[in-house]
């Protein structure tokens, strides 16, 4: 999904959402530097979630890197919130 674009054509904010048929995922959500602040990131979550309940996803989840409290704190204001689950992951083609 992208928002928008600017004078010169270039997207304003991006995000990437699937739906696994269980679970919603909201991944890559992220606001040009001279964009944050406005309301973009909001209306694309906002967006990502509409999209899924026109699907009937029930739950959206999201991963957020430890250390980030502030993000943390981002996505509680938008309604997120822990949920108390390891996420473990599996490397299957090498990270060059
Ligand atoms: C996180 C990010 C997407 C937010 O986008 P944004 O367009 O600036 O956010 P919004 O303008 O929609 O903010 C919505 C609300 O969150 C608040 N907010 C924004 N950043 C916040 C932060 N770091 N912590 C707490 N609240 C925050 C805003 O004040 C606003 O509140 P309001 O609606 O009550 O006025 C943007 O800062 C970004 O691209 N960051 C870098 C990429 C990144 O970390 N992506 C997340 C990957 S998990």
């Amino acid at each position: 999904m992208l928002i928008g674009a600017d004078e010169l054509d270039r997207p304003i904010a991006s995000a990437m959402v699937g739906y696994d048929g269980h679970r919603g995922w909201l991944y890559y959500l992220a606001v040009d530097t001279q964009w944050r602040g406005r309301g973009y990131g909001r209306a694309l979550v906002e967006r990502a979630e509409t999209l899924l309940i026109e699907r009937g996803c029930p739950k959206l989840m999201l991963m957020v890197r430890q250390g980030q409290p502030s993000l943390e704190r981002y996505y509680h204001q938008l309604g997120f919130s822990d949920s108390e689950t390891v996420t473990l992951g599996k490397r299957l083609i090498r990270d060059e």
